[in-house]
């Protein structure tokens, strides 16, 4: 069983795309590579929803008294989340201990199998969960995401900050126009910061419907420089 990369997906900025192109980008990688989406956002996880699985659950497996858990497979996608396991309502007043706790063994616990990439879908912000990511899954890249807009960018600094301090290469960042307007950033403050532009998502509708089967062309491209980047 053996994981060949693990590439996070976040931004400190919540709302900007981070799940929606995780699972766009798993589903387009998916159809040469084997794939798996780790939902890390244990209070808000909605991987199970944009893949229409919420109804289901990954099947325990009991192995010298251990439990662990086999991922629900979807779209030939290795899929585990909070979201399959316990009440989002009674995940919400969660300290951070338990969170941590949550992250690891989702991690530990599950069966991956042999995978080419595992996506880990992050949360907002920069607390607890990425320190727990960085211990415990150990992501060999983070993909950042922004919008253009000022605050999305100024936030995108301590995503920066973060993983320049957790030693966690970053591959470079996506620029996700989920706002449908026209781009007036020319992200020149993120690149200064040596962080590569590796695409612009533009608006689109089924996107924003959580509707993944009709995906823009731009995430055939965000895939390929996926493969050559690692
Ligand atoms: N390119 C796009 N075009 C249209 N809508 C988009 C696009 N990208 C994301 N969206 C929409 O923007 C909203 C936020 O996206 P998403 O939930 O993926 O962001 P997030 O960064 O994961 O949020 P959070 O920080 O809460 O985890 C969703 O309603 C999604 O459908
Ligand atoms: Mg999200």
């Amino acid at each position: 069983m053996a994981i060949k990369k693990i590439i996070a997906i976040a931004s400190a900025k919540g709302g900007v795309g981070k799940s929606s192109i995780t699972a766009a980008i798993a589903l387009n990688m998916a159809k040469t590579s084997k794939v798996g989406i780790l939902d890390a956002d244990i209070y808000g996880p909605n991987q199970h929803i944009l893949f229409n699985i919420e109804h289901l659950k990954p099947k325990v497996i009991l192995k010298k008294d251990k439990k662990y858990l086999e991922p629900v497979i979807a779209k030939d996608i290795a899929i585990n989340s909070m979201g399959f396991l316990l009440d989002e309502t009674k995940v919400a007043i969660w300290r951070g201990p338990m969170l941590s706790g949550a992250i690891r063994q989702l991690m530990n616990s599950t069966l991956w199998g042999d995978l080419d990439y595992l996506f880990v879908d992050m949360p907002p912000g920069t607390g607890d969960a990425y320190l727990t990511v960085a211990s415990e899954i150990k992501p060999d890249y983070a993909l950042l995401v922004t919008t253009a807009n000022k605050l999305a960018v100024h936030d995108l600094q301590k995503s920066i900050i973060l993983f320049n301090k957790l030693d966690i290469k970053m591959m470079g960042f996506i620029g996700n126009n989920i706002a449908n307007i026209q781009e007036t950033n020319d992200f020149g403050f993120i690149k200064e910061l040596g962080i590569s532009h590796i695409s612009s998502i533009p608006f689109n509708l089924d996107i924003y419907n959580s509707n993944l089967d009709n995906l823009p062309s731009c995430f055939d491209d965000i895939s390929k420089s996926i493969e050559e980047l690692v």
